[in-house]
């Protein structure tokens, strides 16, 4: 029996027996005897279950009688093999947690689960094939039982220009399943699932929340067994044939990462922004503000208008010019030319030289987008390889944007693109990449024309992993048509992510509340868009717009050449702000508030960010839709110092007419948590941004 501290958690391992068993995931047990906890959770015989019902362990088995979703399926070409039921065979500390080896000498497999706690909970498993016959994985997902009483989910819905919208679902029985084929993260169903108790709230409620730190097809089923006994249970999406072991390969899980708050959902999310600012790949250094060319130009290239919005971005406050698609090849429109990683003679007839020199010129870095992963059949690329696309031979290939995958499973493939990309960051001074990828996977034949989404996620890793080796100080995004690839896997080798291609700031308050669920501030891709949002049509102030794309990783993406003098005064100060703000922004603990409703519908949001050491927050109420009451309620801060005495200032938001009247108030934590500020009318589609800092 295994006792494990951490952070927020305590978890009890049994790892005694077939595969380890956690007994308990949740609130902190202090110095106790594990075992007896254990023995108060037993599971007695029921009257028409077998005699010693199947636990629900870390990988769950049909041969031990569990009666849920299997955590290993797979068998040998005989058919045999298909139910293991494993024996422990060794258990050893790792820092932070266990590993425990299993072994099934029937079915000739070997099972080692791997679980670690400190802010999170991770748990990593591998099944090696023993036998001298290949063995076929259907599935391998690790899996999280939970108590009774976390009987409520949030879950995340989406779509393009709609990602990580928050869903919340009675579980009282039965099971909910999100299964992604997409071959990225998704927009449809990020790897993201919280429970908790009914009624959870952002600081209120026990809470677990569960991700799958993967970039592929993914499957995530939250299950209630007829006994009660509840699980999460997640894990990569294999398509048939997709993985077959051989003797003595293994497959490997991504990461299953699990965090726990007996407080609410504001904090369990903490934990997985600890885990990102401690990856080795997080930024230290402050998150420069960027243009992005795209809303600007689309693919209208021109050296002296890109120059000239270069010096007037610069002019306002920008500190890093991107230039995102259109600069390459063939590349004049979105239908050819994917694959061609040359600079374009036509648009460029000296080279990106000219462009990269006068950004510099101008303090700012230079950034490049750049679509590996993909092929136009209109491009010299697919020309000369037809046989590098990721499609099944005997049928014609489905294109989307008119492109196809290219199969990097392929070493030769690999070692195009990633020569063409090396050679582009070797000659230019480039310190960004936005990394795109705008085709779903469809009928991915890889290799013998076998089900390539798999080989396919591990290569783009491989392929991003060697040209950060390379470059070690370029700066990458994942971007796929927005927040399609957002995940702690790709996080673990990009220092961005492109949260959405919606620039609709009453869209992007759902949802960067939903994707800060996951990720921090300074990860989050957030852009201040033109004023009628190519999106949605929507018209905003710049006051909304700089207030919503503040508490990310701030960029502008309309055209700056177009403003009036007024704009480009209000533009530069709101840059001016998030610059003020961004160290508190980028370091401290993100906080949201339960959504002021109208009926069902959320009428109001609140969020901010308190500085760890809790002297000084930043906090933003936003009208979203119009209120049931005139006045929205009293925002309460819940979670400061309760005795330390905060100023509190309203920050003039540029072109705002919004007025506080307690300006300059001196309120208690306690205070501020028990009854809160009154926040002024606000119309719809407009908030009101509040400075607080100890005296
Ligand atoms: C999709 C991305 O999400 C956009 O931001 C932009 O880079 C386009 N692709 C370019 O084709």
């Amino acid at each position: 029996m295994i006792h494990l501290r951490g952070a927020t958690s305590d978890v009890v391992v049994d790892a005694a027996h077939g595969v380890p068993v956690i007994v308990h995931w949740g609130a902190p047990l202090g110095d106790v005897d594990p075992t007896n906890t254990a023995r108060a959770l037993g599971r007695p015989h029921l009257p028409v279950g077998l005699d010693v019902p199947g636990p629900t362990s870390l990988v769950p088995e049909h041969g031990s009688g569990f009666q849920g979703r299997p955590g290993l399926t797979g068998h040998r070409h005989s058919g045999t093999a298909w139910a293991p039921r494993f024996a422990v065979e060794a258990v050893t500390p790792v820092e932070g947690g266990v590993e425990v080896v299993s072994v099934d000498p029937v079915a000739e497999l070997r099972l080692v689960c791997t679980l670690t706690l400190g802010e999170v909970l991770r748990v990593r498993t591998r099944v090696a094939n023993l036998g001298d016959t290949p063995y076929q994985l259907s599935g391998l997902h690790p899996t999280l039982p939970l108590p009774a009483h976390a009987s409520e989910l949030l879950t995340f819905d989406g779509r393009w220009i709609r990602e990580f919208h928050p869903v919340r679902r009675e579980w009282g029985s039965g099971s909910w399943l999100a299964e992604d084929r997409s071959g990225r993260t998704s927009h449809e169903h990020p790897p993201l699932v919280f429970a908790g108790t009914p009624g959870f709230g952002e600081w209120h409620g026990e809470v677990w929340g569960v991700h799958l730190a993967w970039s592929g097809n993914h499957s995530l089923l939250a299950d209630c067994l007829p006994d009660g006994s509840r699980y999460l249970q997640a894990g990569e999406l294999l398509h048939p044939g997709e993985v077959c072991l051989e003797p003595g390969a293994d497959y490997e899980t991504p990461d299953v990462v699990g965090v726990y708050s007996a407080e609410g959902l504001t904090a369990a999310t903490w934990g997985f922004h600890r885990m990102c600012r401690s990856l080795p790949v997080h930024p230290e250094r402050p998150r420069p503000v960027l243009l992005n060319t795209w809303e600007a130009v689309y693919f209208d290239h021109d050296t002296a208008r890109l120059e000239a919005l270069a010096s007037t971005a610069a002019a306002l406050g920008v500190e890093r010019f991107v230039l995102d698609d259109g600069w390459f090849g063939g590349r004049r429109d979105d239908r050819r030319g994917l694959g061609d990683w040359w600079v374009s003679p036509d648009v460029y007839p000296h080279g990106l030289e000219p462009l990269i020199a006068h950004v510099r010129s101008l303090g700012m870095e230079f950034g490049i987008w750049v679509e590996p992963e993909m092929v136009n059949p209109d491009s010299d690329l697919f020309r000369a390889h037809p046989e590098w696309a990721l499609v099944t031979p005997g049928y014609e290939p489905l294109t989307g944007r008119g492109q196809l995958v290219l199969d990097l499973a392929r070493a030769d493939a690999f070692a195009h693109v990633l020569e063409a990309l090396d050679r582009l960051l070797a000659d230019h001074d480039i310190a960004f990449v936005k990394w795109d990828m705008n085709r779903k996977h469809a009928q991915a034949g890889g290799a013998g024309g076998g089900a390539g989404s798999h080989a396919q996620t591990l290569a783009f890793y491989r392929l991003l992993d060697e040209l950060r080796a390379r470059h070690p100080g370029v700066e990458f995004e994942s971007c796929a048509s927005g927040g399609g690839r957002v995940d702690l896997g790709v996080l673990q080798r990009a220092e961005r992510v492109w949260t959405s291609d919606c620039n609709d700031a009453l869209e992007r308050q759902t949802i960067q509340r939903g994707a800060s669920m996951l990720i921090p501030p300074e990860l989050m891709g957030a852009h201040i868009g033109p004023a009628r949002s190519h999106t949605t049509g929507r018209m905003h102030s710049l006051a909304f717009r700089a207030l919503t794309a503040m508490f990310g990783h701030l960029g502008v993406e309309l055209d700056v050449m177009a403003l009036d003098e007024a704009e480009s005064e209000q533009l530069a100060a709101a840059i001016s702000l998030h610059r003020r703000f961004r160290p508190l922004l980028h370091s401290g603990d993100v906080v949201r508030f339960d959504p002021v409703l109208n009926g069902q519908a959320p009428a109001g949001f609140a969020h901010g960010v308190y500085s760890a050491d809790r002297r000084e927050a930043i906090v933003a109420y936003v009208q979203t839709a119009s209120g049931l009451s005139l006045l929205p309620p009293p925002l309460r801060l819940p979670g400061l110092s309760c005795d330390q005495g905060y100023l509190v200032e309203q920050v003039p938001l540029p072109g705002t007419w919004a007025h506080w009247e307690g300006n300059g108030l001196v309120l208690s934590g306690a205070q501020l948590a028990a009854h809160g500020i009154q926040v002024p009318h606000l119309n719809p589609e407009s908030g009101i941004l509040f400075h607080l800092t100890a005296v």
